[in-house]
């Protein structure tokens, strides 16, 4: 069974583990002065900051993650600055994938921007378009999906 939840003390090798494959460099890393990765602890304690991490005990641990954040819109459409959730990366696992984690992680960040009371969730998908129109996001533009809330 999979578990989608915030990072707790014990999750955090995996996270990072898993933050380290992200193509483009992950937004919940920072660099030590010997260069090496580590977590950016003051992400994952501000509350501006949704991090997630899918759980699975049978699997050993995290699978998946979910970075998000309070972020006025960037969109070319009208949706009131100030009110909007920007999902910023989000990845399980190869072994993990369409098993409905992703799903799991992307319904949670939506539950956690409701009760920030935002009107919507926008986000930049060309790597996976797919995914979010099977959950209900909008294209908008070239690579931008929104979902209002
Ligand atoms: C995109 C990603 C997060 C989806 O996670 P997941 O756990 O595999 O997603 P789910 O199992 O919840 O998928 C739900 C539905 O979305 C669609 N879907 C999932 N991954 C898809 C993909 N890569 N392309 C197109 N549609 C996809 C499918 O319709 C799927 O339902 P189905 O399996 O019944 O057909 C995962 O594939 C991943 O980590 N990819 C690598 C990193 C990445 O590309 N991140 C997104 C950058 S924008």
């Amino acid at each position: 069974m999979v578990t989608v939840r915030q990072p707790l003390q014990g999750d955090r090798p995996g996270l990072l583990d898993l933050a380290q494959r992200w193509p483009a460099g992950s937004y919940v890393l920072l660099q030590d002065e010997d260069g090496f990765y580590v977590l950016d602890d003051n992400k994952l304690d501000d509350p501006n900051w949704c991090v997630l991490v899918a759980i699975d005990d049978s699997a050993g641990g995290v699978v998946g993650y979910l970075v998000g954040q309070n972020r006025a819109s960037l969109l070319p459409m009208p949706i009131p600055a100030g009110q909007t959730a920007e999902l910023e990366e989000i990845g399980v696992l190869t072994e993990h994938q369409r098993k409905g984690i992703g799903t799991l992680l992307v319904r949670k960040f939506e539950e956690w921007a409701r009760r920030k009371c935002f009107t919507a969730v926008y986000l930049g998908g060309g790597a996976a378009p797919g995914f979010y129109e099977k959950l209900g996001y909008r294209r908008v533009g070239y690579c931008y999906f929104v979902k209002t809330l």
